[in-house]
């Protein structure tokens, strides 16, 4: 029999090492290994043939084999041209799975990567999407809407993404129904406030080596991503001011203790750097131009245009290592920039751990699950999950960090309208 070969990745000896990181990171994934052993025999996911685009990294290895176990063919890239770990690439070409991604793609190689995910050998056509980003469902439906007439629906991890699809549906051309995942609470909530509690400092240091305490960091954008920048960056001894444009999350900043100033404020003062706010132009040139020298810049949003990048094309760029680069202004000035502007947790570190990961991974199988079984009982809107299985995924995390829920008696959930075994909160709660 002719030998696997249809993927891409940087370096297939590799495999091993990924391997053995994968087995760790199972340990630390409660949710999906949970998910492997109720559905397992029962292969809910057989017939389903999943296109996926998300970053390809040791968690996502895990959840690619979850949804393998649960009886899917899988084709996949990653979201970001940074992003991949090529030792998880590595491990799961070699179990088999078609994928196509490496660190440091182009931007050219990352579309190429993308597409031959959307096709495959003998016919292979998807009928379910899982993205991140919304880059794949944006090129499915402009490139291949043929196509999207097997597809039962699209789940979509991040805010950004979230937002595509809204608009899509709102302007009526989105043509599957889609699943939210990332504002089930067990995501947001989670991955963008911890996993970024975690990930962002980490990014910054193996950039850059920097000492963190007694620096003036400034995080734009105070949402989820920003919250957990801001401890992140504050935990590590920074100096932390917040930018934001919604006076509640404003109002949140300034009572959690940080600065809550403009740019303009902020551009000579701070010595690092963190837009979080999914939105364009936050870094300008003219911000960049203000800095101090060797001040550190770079964005923990989805897409990498919150800084304006292309403004720094025509000056010299001073390569220091890969995702690391000093730009000099005429005035001999430079400033050091992370992952060219793009996601620093996943370009100059390796994203969030796993046990975070795994719940928005958990919550990504339900909706998957969910869309290939019942996509009868959806329009070609967004969705987000039930209430009582975002309750699920959190108690699928419990036991792994020691925590003991209470019960509570018939009485008390007659007392506050609820019933015992929950869903414990109405629709309007906000965590
Ligand atoms: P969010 O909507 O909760 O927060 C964004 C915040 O930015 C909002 O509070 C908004 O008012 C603020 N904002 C918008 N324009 C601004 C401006 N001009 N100046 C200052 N503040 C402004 O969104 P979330 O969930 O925090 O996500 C932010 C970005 O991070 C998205 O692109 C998302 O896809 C991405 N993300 C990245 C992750 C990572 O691991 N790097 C993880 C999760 C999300």
């Amino acid at each position: 029999m002719a030998e696997f070969a249809d993927y891409k990745v940087k370096d297939i000896s590799l495999a091993d090492w990924g391997r053995k990181e994968i087995a760790i990171a199972e340990v630390e994934m409660p949710g999906l290994m949970a998910l492997r052993e109720e559905f397992g025999a029962k292969k809910p996911l057989a017939g389903a043939r999943i296109v996926g685009c998300l970053h390809m990294t040791i968690q996502t290895a895990v959840l690619i084999e979850t949804l393998r176990a649960l009886g899917a063919e899988i084709r996949w890239s990653s979201c970001n041209i940074f992003s991949t770990q090529d030792h998880a690439a590595a491990a799961i070409a070699a179990s088999g799975v078609p994928v196509f991604a490496w660190k440091g793609e182009t931007e050219e190689e990352y579309w190429w990567c993308v597409e031959q995910t959307i096709t495959g050998p003998n016919g292979w056509k998807p009928n379910l999407i899982l993205d991140d980003g919304g880059d794949l469902t944006q090129l499915m439906h402009s490139k291949y809407p043929e196509l999207l007439e097997d597809v039962r629906g699209v789940s979509e991890e991040t805010t950004t993404g979230v937002l595509r699809l809204y608009d899509m549906a709102k302007k009526g051309t989105l043509k599957v129904p889609a699943i939210n995942v990332n504002d089930s609470v067990t995501k947001s909530k989670f991955d963008n406030v911890y996993g970024c509690r975690e990930s962002l400092v980490d990014g910054i240091r193996r950039g850059t080596d920097v000492m963190m305490a007694g620096k003036v960091a400034v995080v734009n954008g105070y949402g989820d991503v920003g919250k957990g920048s801001a401890q992140s960056l504050r935990n590590a001894g920074c100096r932390v001011m917040v930018t934001e444009v919604d006076p509640i999350c404003a109002l949140q900043a300034a009572m959690e203790g940080y600065d809550v100033v403009t740019m303009d404020d902020a551009a000579d003062r701070a010595d690092i750097f963190v837009s979080a706010t999914g939105n364009r132009d936050i870094i300008t040139i003219d911000h960049m131009r203000r800095m101090k020298d060797r001040a550190i810049v770079c964005n923990i949003g989805h897409f990498d245009n919150e800084i304006q990048v292309d403004g720094l094309k025509n000056l010299k760029w001073h390569n220091v290592k890969p995702q690391v680069d000093e730009i000099e202004f005429p005035d001999g000035k430079r400033i050091i920039l992370l992952s060219e502007g793009r996601l620093v947790n996943l370009g100059n570190a390796t994203g969030h751990p796993s046990f975070v990961m795994s719940a928005s991974f958990t919550n990504q199988v339900l909706a998957q699950m969910e869309l290939w079984n019942n996509s009868g009982s959806y329009e070609k809107q967004v969705y987000v999950l039930p209430r009582h299985l975002d309750e699920k995924v959190a108690a699928l995390h419990l036991a792994k960090v020691g925590a003991k829920l209470t019960k509570l008696t018939k009485e008390q959930a007659d007392y506050i309208g609820v019933a015992t075994e929950g869903p414990f909160k109405s629709d309007a709660y906000r965590y």
